[in-house]
C-alpha cells in the first residue's frame, strides 16, 4: 500500500518524456512536419524522443562539431536506424538487400550490435523514408528497436549447439510480436499508409502500452544452456530454456537485470536479473512475460529516467512482493526454478554441424563492423557468399556472425568462398582475446560517449596481446569489454575485464566478472589512460600466470585473491 502511495506521488511529477509520449497521438508527434522541414537536417526536439520508438536515433558527427560550430553551421545531423530482428536472423536475400541499402543511404558500414541486430549509421533526414521503404520490401522493419518499449528479443545464436534451438528461437519471434506497440504510425509516417480515421482508430487501442508506453527501455533475452552468449542476466527478463529428455520442458524466468549506471550517481547500479521460478506451456510462458511488462508499466518510476528500469522497480517493491504481484496478475504460481548449467559465453567460431546434418560457420567480425578495409574485404566477401543463396545470416550478442543452415551438399561452395575471400583466415588468425572482445559504438556518433570504444579497442588489444604472450596466457578465453560511457551498451559490467569510459582517453578498470555472465565485476581503478591500463594489466597477468590454480579463469582468480 505504502508503495502504491509512493508511486502515486511520483506520478505527479512526470518526466518531460512522459508528457511527450502521452501527447504523441500514437508516437506520431510532429514527425511528418519535422521531415518536411528542409531548412534543417535535424528534427524537432520532442520528435527526437519519439523517433526512437520507430527504431532511430538522431545523431551528429561529433568529430566535426567544433569545425561546424566555428563556421557557424548547423551540426552535421544524420540518423541511425536499428532493425527489429528477433533472435538475429536474416535470409541471404535480405543480406544482399541490406548490403545495397547500406551502400546507397548510409555510411556503407553494416554494424552488428551487442543485441543481435543490425544498425546503419549516417542516414540523412531525406533518406530515412527511402531506407525504411527499402527495408520494408525485404520484410524488415525497425519498429520498437529503440524507445521505452520492449526492444529486440535476443536468443542464443548457435543452432548447432542444441536440438531445442528451433523451438526456443520461435519464442523470440512470438514475444517480439506480442510486445509490439499497436499504433499504425510507423506505416503512416515512413511508408505512406493512409491515416486511420473515425472508428478505425479503435484498432490502435493498446492494452499493453496504453498511451504511456513503458517508463524506460525493456529488454528480453532467451538463453539455451549450456550457452549464455546472450548474457541472459543483463536483461529485464531473462528466460533460460530447460531441456528434459531431449524436449523443451519450459523456461526458468529471471527478472530485473540491467547494466547502466551514471558516473557520480550512487543511486544507480548494475544488477543481474533475479530468478523468479519455472514455467511451462506456451500460454503460461507468454502470460508471465506479458505481466512482467505490465507490472513495470504500472509501477516503474516515471519521474526519474535514471531510476526507471525494472531493476529499480523490483528493488523498490522487494522481490517477494514483485513475485506475488506477478502471480496474482497471471492467476497461477511459478514453480521452483529447475537446474541448468552455463559453460560457455563465447561464440563457436569455425565449422559446426547440427543434429540434422546442417553446417554452420561462425565468422569473427571485430566489434560487429562489416566493411572492406586494408585488413579484410569482409563486406564484399559476405556479399559473394549471400549471393549463392545457400546460407542464412545469424547475428550473435558477441557481435559476430554465423553463416547458418548450410546443406552438406553446399558446404564445399561456402568453404571455397570463405577461403578465397580471406574470411576463414581472418577468423582463425584472430587471437582469443580479440575474438571475444566487445566494444560499443561510442565516437563518432553516440551523443553520450565520453571516450572512444570501437575505434580504439582494436589498437589497445594489439598492445594487450604481447602482454598475454609474455606471461604465457594467450590461450585463455579472456573476456574484455569496453564502452565509451557507463551506460554499458557493450555489457562491460559482466566482463572479466571491463573498461568504462570516464573522459576522453580515460577508463575505469573493472575486474572480476566470471566467464559465463553470472557475476558482476567490481571497479578496481579509476580513470586510467592507456599507459595505466597496460601497466595494471601487465602486473595482473603476471600474478595470474604465476599463481592461478589449474583451470582457473582470470575473473575467478582476481576474485579468489581478493584483488577486487
Ligand atoms: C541508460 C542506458 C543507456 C543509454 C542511454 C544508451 C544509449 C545508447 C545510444 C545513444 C546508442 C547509439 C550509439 C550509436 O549507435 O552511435 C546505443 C547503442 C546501443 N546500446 Fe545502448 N544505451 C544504454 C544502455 C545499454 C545497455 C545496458 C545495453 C545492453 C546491455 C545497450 C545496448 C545497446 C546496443 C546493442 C547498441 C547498439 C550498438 C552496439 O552494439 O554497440 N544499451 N545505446
Ligand atoms: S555505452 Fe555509452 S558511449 Fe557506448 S554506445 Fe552506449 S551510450 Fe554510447
Amino acid at each position: 500500500m505504502l508503495y502504491k502511495l509512493f508511486v502515486l506521488a511520483e506520478k505527479n511529477k512526470l518526466s518531460p518524456i512522459e508528457k511527450i509520449k502521452t501527447a504523441s497521438d500514437g508516437l506520431r508527434g510532429t514527425l511528418q512536419e519535422s521531415l518536411a522541414d528542409a531548412i534543417t537536417g535535424a528534427i524537432r526536439e520532442d520528435d527526437t524522443a519519439l523517433i526512437k520508438f520507430h527504431g532511430m536515433y538522431q545523431q551528429d558527427d561529433r568529430d566535426r562539431r567544433e569545425e561546424r560550430t566555428e563556421k557557424k553551421l548547423e551540426w552535421l545531423y544524420s540518423f541511425m536506424i536499428r532493425l527489429r530482428l528477433p533472435g538475429g536472423l536474416m535470409n541471404a536475400e535480405q543480406w544482399v538487400g541490406l548490403n545495397h541499402i547500406a551502400g546507397e543511404y548510409s555510411t556503407g558500414v553494416i554494424k552488428i550490435t551487442t543485441r543481435q541486430t543490425i544498425q546503419l549509421h549516417g542516414i540523412v533526414k531525406a533518406e530515412i523514408k527511402p531506407t525504411i521503404s527499402a527495408f520494408n520490401t525485404l520484410h524488415l522493419d525497425s519498429i520498437a528497436a529503440c524507445g521505452d518499449v520492449n526492444r529486440n528479443v535476443v536468443c542464443s545464436s548457435h543452432p548447432s549447439q542444441s536440438i531445442l534451438h528451433k523451438e526456443v528461437f520461435s519464442y523470440a519471434e512470438k514475444i517480439s510480436i506480442m510486445a509490439l506497440p499497436k499504433t499504425r504510425s510507423y506505416y503512416e509516417i515512413w511508408l505512406n499508409e493512409e491515416p486511420l480515421t473515425g472508428d478505425q482508430k479503435k484498432e490502435e487501442a493498446d492494452p499493453l502500452y496504453q498511451d504511456r508506453y513503458l517508463p524506460r527501455k525493456f529488454k528480453i533475452a532467451i538463453a539455451i544452456p549450456p550457452d549464455n552468449d546472450v548474457d541472459v542476466f543483463a536483461n529485464d527478463i531473462g528466460m533460460i530454456a530447460i531441456e528434459e529428455n531431449g524436449k523443451l520442458a519450459g523456461f526458468n524466468i529471471a527478472a530485473g537485470g540491467g547494466l547502466s549506471t551514471t558516473h557520480g550517481n550512487p543511486a544507480t547500479y548494475a544488477r543481474l536479473a533475479s530468478m523468479l521460478g519455472f514455467i511451462s506451456g506456451e500460454d503460461k510462458i507468454m502470460k508471465v512475460v506479458y505481466e512482467i511488462i505490465t507490472i513495470q508499466r504500472d509501477y516503474g518510476n516515471r519521474s526519474d529516467r535514471k531510476l526507471a528500469r525494472l531493476k529499480y522497480t523490483i528493488d523498490n517493491m522487494g522481490l517477494e512482493t514483485f513475485k506475488a504481484e506477478l502471480e496474482k496478475r497471471c492467476g497461477f504460481p511459478l514453480e521452483p526454478a529447475r537446474p541448468y548449467v552455463f559453460t560457455k559465453r563465447e561464440d563457436h567460431f569455425g565449422w559446426k554441424q547440427d543434429h540434422t546434418g546442417k553446417w554452420y560457420y561462425t565468422v569473427f567480425t571485430e566489434n560487429g563492423i562489416i566493411k572492406d578495409d586494408g585488413k579484410i574485404a569482409l563486406k564484399s566477401g559476405l556479399l559473394e557468399i549471400a549471393q549463392t543463396g545457400k546460407v542464412f545470416f545469424r547475428f550473435t550478442c558477441n557481435q559476430n556472425l554465423v553463416l547458418s543452415d548450410i546443406q552438406s551438399a553446399d558446404k564445399n561452395v561456402i568453404e571455397n568462398l570463405l577461403n578465397s575471400t580471406g574470411i576463414e583466415k581472418h577468423t582463425l588468425q584472430a587471437s582469443l582475446v580479440r575474438r571475444n572482445a566487445i566494444a560499443c559504438v561510442a565516437f563518432n556518433t553516440c551523443p553520450l560517449a565520453l571516450a572512444e570504444a570501437q575505434r580504439y579497442l582494436p589498437s589497445l588489444i594489439s598492445k594487450i596481446e604481447p602482454l598475454l604472450e609474455k606471461h604465457h596466457i594467450e590461450k585463455e578465453e579472456l573476456h574484455l569489454r569496453m564502452t565509451g560511457c557507463p551506460n554499458g551498451c557493450g555489457r562491460p559490467y559482466v566482463a572479466e575485464i571491463g573498461l568504462i569510459g570516464t573522459a576522453y582517453g580515460k577508463y575505469n578498470l573493472h575486474l572480476g566478472g566470471d566467464r559465463f555472465g553470472e557475476r558482476l565485476n567490481i571497479k578496481y581503478k579509476d580513470s586510467l589512460d592507456e599507459e595505466g591500463i597496460l601497466t595494471e594489466l601487465n602486473g595482473l597477468f603476471e600474478k595470474f600466470s604465476n599463481e592461478k590454480m589449474d583451470g582457473e579463469e582470470f575473473g575467478d582468480f582476481v576474485t579468489r585473491k581478493k584483488i577486487v
